[in-house]
């Protein structure tokens, strides 16, 4: 990891206000994206940015180049969308830039109309431009002309481990795969509790989880992190901000952030892990649709504990290792934040259950290379995007029925002025700068 300086510290507190502190009352985000609100406030220049990021070997990349790789942002290239806009899928070739080697990207889009903006954009470069970790996912560089703000990061070729547990279309995840990923995302999430100056992640959930063709996971989304208590502080205090379920109630009760906020929610991907099931689940009968309240009571007990274990896994799971995971869950989710283990400690309980030879041997199973089931994943979501695509069209063909522009995200220039299609008429400048609030 390189050091930190002080310059980008400077750089990112003086971009925007300081966060509020918390209100009771503040409201976390109900759906799955994350949730915050974002400062229109800008005052540094991209030449400002380059320079403060001069030793993070990040690239500065222009539009015209992010066009050249992802195929003029086509929609075909699109891989998921989240609360700060489309992720497409890209290729960087041999010839873009002197030093960087041919490779696939994932090019990640501010939607200009979207729950995020500046703030979170200007956060990622910072944190990801500093931190480098086996268990973080890379970013490359990043994008800031006019008012588009991108982040190319490395392309993990299974997405991520939202797409692997709740998605049908894949196969179930094997107990070993499983565990792998638990281990992994806990050492990225202890490498940032431990380094020099303390990183509180805040947004730890299975859709950050990126997966490697190997299923190592990194972590991705650095939009919410933030530093952690200096000095003798035993927490920061910060606006609340997450995702519905995964946030500790401590955290939402009070705003006050501690890394015991991200073990909490290390707690609920872990018990994810193991029961195959999402966090919130309103489909689900009764208690059924808050995992957490359900499972808790089972995760100590080990005649129950088969209640909470994943159907999906066909028994094919270490007893022995499942009952030590449910045992690491249970202290994550403890109510009180100083009853949970620090993420070095987890890690220490969760490495050894790798070795654990006691999972009963299954029928042959094949998994699909990494290849077919993105094609799968890429179809499903293509499909969905076109709907959505459609939806928006149909919108703008009323709001606009004159206008000739119905279809894809398309930029026109109007002597200064900058326009997208799905907001044509207003200059997306002043839109963005209106919309962004200080948070
Ligand atoms: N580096 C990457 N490689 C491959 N796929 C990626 C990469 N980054 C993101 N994705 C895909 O894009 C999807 C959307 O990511 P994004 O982080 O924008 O949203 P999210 O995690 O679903 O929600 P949130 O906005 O709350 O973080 C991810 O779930 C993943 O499927
Ligand atoms: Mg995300």
């Amino acid at each position: 990891m390189s050091p930190r300086t002080s310059s980008w510290r400077t750089l990112l507190t003086g971009c925007w206000a300081a966060e509020p502190a918390a209100a009771a009352g503040d409201e976390i985000n109900n759906n799955s994206s994350s949730w915050s609100s974002s400062s229109a406030a800008e005052p540094f220049s991209p030449e400002d940015l380059s320079l403060t990021l001069a030793g993070s070997n990040l690239h500065a990349f222009t539009i015209a180049e992010l066009k050249a790789v992802t195929r003029n942002f086509t929609m075909t290239n699109i891989i998921g969308s989240g609360g700060f806009g489309p992720v497409y899928k890209g290729y960087i070739d041999g010839g873009l830039r002197p030093g960087l080697k041919p490779q696939h990207v994932a090019v990640k889009s501010l939607d200009l109309d979207g729950l995020q903006g500046h703030r979170e954009w200007l956060a990622e470069v910072m944190f990801l431009g500093q931190l480098r970790h086996p268990h973080l996912v890379k970013l490359i560089g990043y994008c800031c002309e006019d008012e588009h703000r991108m982040l190319v990061y490395e392309f993990m070729p299974r997405v991520s481990l939202e797409n692997h547990l709740f998605k049908r279309l894949l196969a179930s995840l094997p107990w070993e795969t499983r565990l792998k990923i638990a281990v992994g995302a806990a050492k990225g999430l202890a490498f940032l509790h431990e380094a020099e100056k303390p990183v509180i992640y805040r947004d730890f959930k299975a859709s950050n989880i990126l997966l490697d063709s190997d299923y190592t996971a990194k972590l991705s989304d650095f939009g919410l992190a933030k530093d952690g208590p200096q000095g003798d502080k035993s927490h920061v205090t910060t606006r609340v901000m997450g995702t519905h379920g995964y946030a500790a109630p401590e955290y939402i009760l009070t705003g006050h952030l501690t890394a015991k906020s991200d073990v909490y929610s290390f707690g609920v991907v872990l018990l994810e892990l193991l029961a195959g099931r999402r966090c919130v689940d309103k489909a689900r009968p009764g208690r059924q649709k808050n995992l957490v309240d359900w499972a808790r009571p089972y995760l100590n007990n080990a005649d129950k504990l088969s209640r909470v274990m994943d159907p999906n896994l066909d028994g094919l799971f270490s007893a022995k290792g499942a009952q030590k995971a449910a045992a690491v869950a249970y202290k994550c989710l403890s109510h009180n934040p100083k009853s949970r283990p620090s993420m070095s400690a987890v890690v220490e309980s969760l490495e050894p259950l790798l070795s654990l030879k006691d999972v009963p041997a299954g029928p042959f199973v094949y998994v699909a290379p990494a290849e077919e089931e993105e094609r799968k994943e890429m179809e499903a979501e293509r499909a969905e995007k076109n709907q959505q695509q459609h939806n928006r069209d149909q919108r703008h063909k009323q709001r606009f029925p004159n206008s000739v522009i119905h279809s894809e995200v398309t930029l026109h220039r109007d002597g200064n002025s900058l326009y997208r299609n799905s907001n044509f008429g207003k200059p997306l400048r002043q839109k963005s700068q209106n919309q962004e609030r200080g948070a």
